[in-house]
């Protein structure tokens, strides 16, 4: 819980919808239990109307001072109960005697004083750990809880039978908090502590360390003492207290939590250590003060197998190097790690070394560590994690007499290669590399250890990699994930390449290539690169599509367009362009192929089919009926005696007799022909104008022979009679033969200025054309008609 103090204003119900609803968000896992978070809520007391069902109910890190039986009665199903970090002084343990199932009770950092007892069979966790007992508070009750596997005690004086009533217990853990114990004058305690795995024993933080009690512990299998104060004088005192701890041959854990001690002491700490059965010792928050001197250490046979310091501080400015380093090159153990320290450098050992595990993370080490070592022949693993190294070539020289190296991690330095001149020189034998998180570049390429197996490049500054390298057959993972690679890799250079991690780079169009050239990738990891979604992309999305979802890492979710802009964030699976918009030549092809079929067609069209010509027709028709629709009804009030007045050449007079006039007969329609509808005593002009005069429309049937002999009679007429202007509708003009323009004598300005400005219907020789143009004659007369013939009528 990192909850603030401010929390302490906010209401309490607030506090309890929030972890009402976490609850029930919990309870929806069958397995789960219904959880109640009340912690860091600035609570005084145990709220009331706690839901019944609560199981898991954290209450830690607030102001209660005391917990009565109606607080947690109801709460029958409670199995863990957390009230640390609060300030209950007394408590009865007969409240919880409703509480059946309660498993685990949390009472550290209190300030109990006093403890009522009661049995409480189901416990498995009590912790009183961190209170203000006096004497260990153990209830003779509490021998009854047989389940009990954790138990956290606290007390400023022990006493041999302290622990009796719990002797027969099997136990895990106990944690005791010795943060109040006072060496009491003339009195040497004794505590026996019988069965359990791990004893954990704080004492106070800030006082030297003077605790003189002889604990002692049955199988005992780890050990570990927090806030741990040394100097050169109670040193022994801390070597004596330790001696009673670390005699069962069972204890191979020992781990040592905040220590502040003289180099002088720990030197001797260790030297007591070294023929103890302890197996693994580790040294967490170390702090060196007053001198670092030369000591002397007997590395007597051990059976320490690791060594572990993290995190050291060294209060010592002027001391010699040497005398610090040399205790540790010397060890006679196989796992060395030291982490998270000021040191600068390492000695290599002086003789054959028995490290077969370097573990130098997080210190200030340079590129001299470890140059021209000849010792460190059995050293399978170095880890040189997150130090100053900055050349790659002396890293490889490092290893130069490393037999045994095969693992290596030099992560998180500086380290760069920029020599063309030489080659670089690496123990054979290294199988994992690990460069990530430097400042490499693909000259990187031109340094590596011929039979890596894994090789982690990832974080560094590889613009590309070079396709004439020296070839690393056995390479079979590699990682250069987080560099600025612009492609994929060919396997020219790694033919056994096997797992390639090349995400977060600058890839935008992959080529498909890779997986001809990649036979045995068997995963691929190239996600989260700005793929550039064009057709060149097509073929990349196919292949990758291909393989299972175990090769392909992260398909199809980290695989997305950046470009161009309307794709941008698009899946790469979603993706999908025609093949015919990719492909130019096809495209063109496609064009091109549909252009000549459409000319083909049309030209097939206009010779054979006379298409020109329909089209006139058509296009026509349709004018005609439209103007025929638009009519003016009032103009056709007037009385016409006849609906067509035909004019044409005697020449042509079987067409007319025998095509045009049964054709508008049949449609009822009536015609005035100036031979029949004759009124005698009048001139052939005369009665030509008085046929046009009471007809609805004129026809002129238009051939050379018309032009030659009928022409003249109108010619005059037209010129000065404005019935017939250009843009009337009165006048229908069928052209029974082509006429040439230059055959029209240069008289008829009104024929030519007709023929030229008016639209006329051409008799078409092929019978399959007639019908289309006798439905252009019908339809200069359409609609109109009736009404026509009823005005007559009523006239
Ligand atoms: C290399 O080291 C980095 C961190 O230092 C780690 O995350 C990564 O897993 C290591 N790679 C391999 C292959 O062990």
């Amino acid at each position: 819980m990192t909850k603030h103090k401010d929390s302490t204003a906010r209401s309490f119900h607030f506090v309890y919808i929030v972890t009402f609803i976490v609850g029930t968000i919990i309870q929806s896992s069958d397995e789960s239990e219904f959880a109640v978070d009340m912690s860091n809520s600035g609570l005084t007391q145990v709220p009331k109307g706690l839901p019944t069902k609560t199981q898991v109910l954290d209450m830690s890190q607030n102001y209660i001072s005391e917990l009565h039986l109606s607080d947690v009665s109801f709460l029958s199903g409670l199995k863990v109960l957390r009230l640390s970090h609060n300030r209950i002084q007394c408590l009865d343990i007969s409240i919880f005697k409703f509480n059946q199932d309660l498993e685990y009770l949390d009472l550290s950092h209190n300030r109990l004083q006093k403890l009522s007892c009661h049995p409480i069979t189901n416990l498995k966790h009590l912790d009183l750990s961190f209170n203000d007992f006096d004497a260990l508070p153990l209830c003779k009750e509490f021998g009854n809880s047989t389940q009990l596997n954790f138990l956290g005690l606290s007390a400023t004086k022990l006493q041999q039978l302290d622990l009796l009533p719990i002797a027969h217990l099997h136990l895990n853990y106990i944690l005791l908090d010795l943060e109040g114990y006072y060496v009491k004058e003339n009195e040497a305690e004794s505590l026996q502590i019988l069965n359990t795995k791990t004893l954990h024993l704080v004492f106070h933080p800030n006082n030297l360390f003077s605790v003189q009690v002889n604990i002692s512990v049955n199988t005992l299998g780890c050990l570990q003492l927090t806030n741990i104060k040394l100097n050169n004088y109670n040193c022994q005192i801390f070597i004596k207290f330790l001696s009673e701890l670390t005699r069962g041959p069972t204890l191979l854990n020992f781990t040592l939590n905040h220590v502040e001690t003289t180099w002088k002491c720990l030197v001797r700490v260790f030297q007591f250590l070294w023929p103890r059965p302890v197996e693994y010792l580790n040294i967490y928050n170390l702090t060196i003060v007053e001198s670092i001197d030369e000591e002397d250490f007997t590395y007597s046979e051990t059976a320490l197998k690791a060594l572990k310091m993290e995190h050291v501080t060294n209060r010592v400015f002027l001391f010699s190097q040497t005398a610090l380093y040399r205790v540790f090159s010397e060890m006679n153990i196989m796992m060395l790690t030291i982490s998270d320290t000021p040191i600068i450098h390492m000695l290599c050992p002086e003789k054959t070394s028995t490290f077969k595990f370097l573990n130098f993370t997080q210190n200030v080490l340079t590129d001299s560590i470890f140059q021209k070592c000849s010792t460190l022949v059995r050293l399978e693993t170095l880890i040189l994690r997150k130090n100053e190294l900055k050349d790659l070539y002396k890293v490889g020289l490092m290893t130069k007499d490393m037999t045994s190296l095969e693992t290596l991690d030099v992560s998180w330095n500086s380290l760069a290669y920029d020599r063309h001149d030489r080659n670089c020189t690496w123990v054979g034998s290294i199988v994992v590399l690990n460069l990530s998180s430097n400042i490499l570049t693909h000259s990187v390429f031109r340094c590596l250890p011929p039979r890596v197996k894994v090789l982690d490049l990832h974080n560094n500054r590889i613009r590309n990699i070079p396709t004439d390298v020296t070839s690393l057959e056995a390479l079979q993972e590699l990682n250069v994930a987080f560099n600025s690679l612009a492609h994929l890799p060919g396997c020219g250079s790694f033919s056994s390449l096997s797992v390639l991690t090349i995400d977060y780079n600058a890839i935008s169009n992959p080529s498909a290539h890779f997986f001809q050239s990649c036979q045995k990738i068997r995963s691929i990891k190239a996600g989260n690169n700005p793929f550039q979604c064009t057709c060149e992309l097509r073929e990349f999305i196919q292949s990758i599509g291909q393989l299972s979802s175990e090769v392909v890492e992260g398909w199809p979710d980290s695989y997305k367009c950046d470009y161009p802009e309307s794709y941008k964030d698009t899946l790469l699976k979603d993706f999908h362009v025609s093949p015919l918009s990719c492909n130019t030549a096809l495209l063109i092809v496609t064009i091109g192929v549909t252009g000549l079929v459409f000319i083909v067609t049309v030209t097939i069209l206009c010779i054979y089919f006379d298409l020109p010509w329909y089209l006139r027709m058509v296009c026509q028709w349709t004018q005609t009926r439209r103007r025929a629709r638009n009519i003016n009804l009032d103009e056709l009030q007037r009385t016409f005696q006849f609906h067509a007045f035909i004019s044409y050449s005697e020449h042509d007079s079987a067409w007319v007799k025998n095509e045009l006039v049964p054709c508008l007969e049949k449609e009822d329609i009536r015609i005035c022909l100036h031979e029949r509808n004759f009124v005698p005593g009048k001139s052939i002009v005369e009665n030509i104008i008085t046929c046009i005069e009471n007809s609805y429309k004129s026809i002129f049937v238009l051939s050379p022979n018309f032009v030659q002999s009928e022409w003249c009679h109108y010619e005059l007429y037209f010129a000065h009679h404005h019935l017939f202007h250009e843009g009337s509708n009165n006048l229908i003009l069928i052209l029974l033969e082509p006429i040439p323009q230059n055959s029209i004598p240069c008289k008829y300005h009104k024929l030519k200025a007709l023929m030229t400005k008016r639209t006329y219907l051409e008799w078409p020789k092929e019978k399959s054309k007639h019908g289309l143009f006798w439905a252009n004659i019908r339809a200069a007369f359409n609609v109109n008609l009736t009404l026509i013939t009823e005005n007559r009528v009523k006239t």
